[in-house]
Order: C-alpha cells, then structure tokens, then sequence
C-alpha cells in the first residue's frame, strides 16, 4: 500500500502517463499503416449472407476506405422494377426495362446508404420480396453493364472496398487485393433468417435457405459474370469466426500485401 499521499499521487500520475502512452502508440501505429496504404480498390466476393458487407464496412472503418455495396444496386433495380411493374411474379423481365434504367438515378449517400432519387431505399431493398427476385434480375446483360459502370464512376477516386459477386472477376479484376468468402449454407441461412428477424419480418426459416440456394445456383449459373472465386482471391470461410477475428485476418492480408506484417496463408 502507498501511505504517503505525494507518492500516491506520483503513481497515479505516473500509471495514467502509461495507459495514455500505450494508446497514443496504438493509434500512432494504426495511422502510420493507415498512410502506408496507397490508393487501392479491395474486392469482396463470395456467397449470400457470407457476411460480404459486414467485413467490408469494417475494412472501411479501420482502414478509412470508401465501402460500397454492388447487391445494393442490383437490389435497387428490382425494387425499380418491381414498382415500375416491369417484371412479372414469374421473373419475366420487361424489356422495356433497358430504356427505362436511363432514367433511374441510384446512389449512395454517405454511410452507403442506397437511394433512389431523393429517396432512402435502404430498407426496401432487404426484404424477401426484392431477394426473391433480385438474381433474375442480376443475370440481365444490360442490368449489369448498367450498375457496372455506375460502380466504375463512384469508385473514380482513393480507396475502396467493394463486395459483390464478380467484383474480383469482373468489375476490377485488377483489384490489389481480392477475397472470397464462403461458410456453411447453414450457418448463411441462420445469419440471413436473424437478420430479417431483426429488422421485424417473420421469415420461415426453410424459406431463407431455399431463397439462399436458389440465388447461389443462379449466380453461380448464369452466363454473364458468373459468381466464382477469382484466381488471386484470398479464401475465407468464416462458418466458425467472429468479427474480431475477421478483421484480424483481413489486417494481416493488407498489412502483409504492403509489406508491414507478414502475409497470412491464406490462399486455398
Ligand atoms: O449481396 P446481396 O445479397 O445484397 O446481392 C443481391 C443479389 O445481387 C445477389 O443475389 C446477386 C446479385 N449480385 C450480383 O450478381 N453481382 C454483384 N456484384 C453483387 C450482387
């Protein structure tokens, strides 16, 4: 026990002066690697409800990237669609919808927030209603040259992470650094199921797996831009990970890329 009241205050002092230290270090250190990173695009491929967007808005707060989401547009234009009544309940896609997509203005207001015009879509397009017929939609030629080049002008400057389907393949296969995630269709369709339970919809549990299956068989299939793993792309299968450990992994890779840490092993 410290009895004198200067030397209590001294180590008082003193241990504060530490814990401050040790954190001004931690930042410090985080910035420096932070202004070590150049300006680079980060593709985030994979699966439904891999958590794609999750890692990818962490990416983007820890390393000060600028996140956007390409589901977020192909859902856009299904709910586009789905108002506009250019496509049918059995996926029968309108041709008309070419010419009307000159017109749509979709964009991201800051925190990746999806609108459509002046209006705040975020919501609208996470429903079972959009996801049940947004890959119909995604398969079209013309939609994807659509969103494409929409991607293209808003990734124009500084760093940016993507997640999508053929981000890494496709849209920037030139991206310095690619991942591809996937986990067990299972633990997807439990993620995806609370999630919509969260938001205060009453899914059925084997309705989220069917929609879950039948979106990966048809991204998988389709002919434009199909959903497979880039060459280059870094495999991750997070069925039994947690956030922490996804960003840990995803550090290393971009710290090991720019030679600030060593690489994990990570290609499969
Ligand atoms: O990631 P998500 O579930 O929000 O994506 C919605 C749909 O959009 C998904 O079923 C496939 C399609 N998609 C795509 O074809 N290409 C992308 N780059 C992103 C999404």
């Amino acid at each position: 026990m410290i009895s004198n009241p200067i030397a209590f205050y001294i180590f008082v002092w003193l241990a504060g002066c530490c814990i401050f230290s040790v954190y001004l270090l931690s930042i410090l250190k985080l910035n420096h690697t932070i202004m070590r990173i150049p300006d680079i695009t980060i593709a985030v491929d994979g699966y439904s409800s891999t958590g794609k967007s999750t890692l990818a808005r962490l990416i983007a707060q820890h390393f000060d990237f600028l996140y956007l989401d390409s589901g977020a547009m192909y859902r856009g234009v299904t709910l586009f669609a789905q108002e506009q009544g250019l496509i049918a309940p059995d996926n029968t896609i309108d041709p008309a919808l070419e010419a009307a997509l000159e017109g749509l203005d979709l964009h991201f207001a800051p925190g990746t927030i999806l609108h459509m015009g002046e209006r705040n879509i975020e919501k609208e397009i996470r429903t079972m209603e959009v996801s049940s017929q947004v890959s119909p939609i995604a398969a079209v030629p013309y939609v994807r040259a659509w969103v494409d080049r929409r991607l293209h002008d808003f990734a124009a400057s500084g760093r940016v992470v993507m997640d999508g389907r053929d981000i890494g393949t496709t849209v920037f296969p030139n991206a310095e650094i690619k991942i591809f995630m996937t986990a067990r269709p299972e633990v997807r369709a439990q993620r995806r199921f609370d999630e919509l339970v969260s938001k205060g919809e009453s899914p059925v549990f084997e309705e989220v797996m069917k929609n879950l299956q039948e979106r990966d068989y048809i991204d998988s299939h389709r002919e434009t831009s199909p959903l497979r793993r880039a060459e280059d792309a870094f495999v991750l299968d997070n069925s039994e990970m947690g956030f922490t450990d996804e960003i840990a992994w995803a550090e290393g890779l971009i710290r090991g890329k720019f030679g600030l840490l060593d690489a994990p092993d990570a290609i499969a």
